[in-house]
């Protein structure tokens, strides 16, 4: 966690953005805060993380990093808070949202009748980029769930999201709602830049960003269903089909390509994590396109190279900045070659197969 002493604040409109530095402590934020009314990046201290748990407890928006992406937080128990997350996120409100946990000890308060093998998974894999579906106690109202008998719960692998629960906790706090911290259908963000880039004109003075550095896993958790008597992964991340073998010695069926009349995830939805720029897996490139590989295919000629990462899951990490930079460059058309194999590969083919579905 960062304890720097200076305070970052990122002024930024849709036309001009400017990044202040002000290397002093304390009140300095409120006093900019009131000149520019507009959402703050703020470093991580302990002392700033404690003001964002009452911040939240408040009813306010705390965006907050986690090791997959970055989150869009509410008090999961407060209606209107949880309301301004779909106004600013411009997401449909059928829609549910996975609430986030310090720990598994916290388990029983938001789900019940958990199987055994869910146990093991929360055991094995928390904190960490894994979203359980469990059947849902009264805690987890309507609006959180979109009215499904079931709630997602989470305990990122992050020190500040940590930090953050444990004081919105010790507070009173039940549980922090939070999908990822962008736009319905649009990239999610790994750095509080991006959250900046993505919402700060619909988030009000009082909502806050906490800049914790960029996401290390850099693609949304794995979502497992286990509300059957088998674990079924909803949607393909960090934590892989074959590390939940290894584990359980079950072949869990990944069930992520669903039709849109049966919705559960919007992350399932066929277009999601869509760039401005078209994305294209087949073809060829042409000249002025956007290309993502990996490091070892050659960059054609004429294209823009926007990433080339060594490996799957430097891969991984990478890939949204690499998707937004195009945005930033306006290159209409990015050509990806996907990568291949198992493991992080497949939510990285997912993610790509969604994003390349725009119109
Ligand atoms: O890594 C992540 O999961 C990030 C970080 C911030 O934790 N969160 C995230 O949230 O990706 P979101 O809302 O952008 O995507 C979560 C997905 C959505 O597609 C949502 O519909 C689905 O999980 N989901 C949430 N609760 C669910 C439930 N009870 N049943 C099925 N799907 C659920
Ligand atoms: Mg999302």
């Amino acid at each position: 966690m960062g304890t720097v002493e200076g305070i970052r604040v990122s002024v930024a409109s849709r036309w001009a953005k400017l990044i202040i530095k002000v290397s002093v402590k304390s009140k300095t934020s409120w006093q900019v805060r009131q000149l520019t009314d507009m959402a703050l990046i703020t470093n991580c201290t302990s002392q700033r993380i404690k003001e964002a748990a009452s911040y939240l407890l408040a009813g306010n928006l705390v965006a907050f990093p986690t090791e997959t992406v970055y989150g869009l937080g509410a008090d999961a128990c407060n209606l209107s808070a949880v309301e301004r997350i779909y106004e600013v996120k411009g997401r449909p409100t059928n829609h549910p949202l996975i609430v986030h946990l310090s720990s598994i000890d916290n388990l029983d308060k938001w789900t019940k009748d958990i199987p055994d093998f869910a146990i093991k998974l929360a055991i094995s894999f928390w904190p960490g980029p894994m979203t359980l579906v469990l059947p849902r106690t009264k805690l987890a109202q309507d609006f959180i769930t979109g009215g499904q008998d079931n709630v997602g719960v989470r305990v990122p692998a992050n020190t500040v999201a940590l930090s953050l629960l444990n004081e919105f906790e010790a507070h009173g706090g039940y549980g922090i709602a939070a999908p990822s911290a962008n736009r319905f259908g649009k990239v999610s963000p790994t750095s509080a830049n991006d959250v900046h880039t993505e919402l700060s004109e619909y988030l009000k003075p009082n909502d806050l960003i906490l800049d914790g550095g960029s996401s290390k896993v850099g693609l949304e958790s794995t979502i497992i269903d286990c509300t059957n008597n088998v674990p079924v992964i909803l949607r393909p991340g960090a934590i892989t089909a074959a590390m939940i073998y290894d584990l359980l010695g079950i072949q869990v069926k990944v069930n992520s390509k669903n039709d849109s009349s049966q919705i559960k995830a919007p992350g399932l939805l066929q277009s999601h994590y869509s760039p401005i720029a078209k994305v294209s897996l087949t073809g060829k490139p042409s000249t002025g396109d956007g290309f993502i590989a990996l490091r070892r295919f050659p960059t054609p000629k004429g294209v823009i190279r926007l990433l080339s990462p060594v490996d799957n899951v430097e891969y991984a990490r990478t890939l949204y900045q690499g998707l937004r930079l195009a945005d930033i460059k306006k290159i209409s058309k990015v050509f990806v070659i996907e990568p291949t194999g198992d493991g992080i590969a497949v939510a990285i083919c997912d993610r790509l197969q969604r994003a390349a579905q725009k119109e």
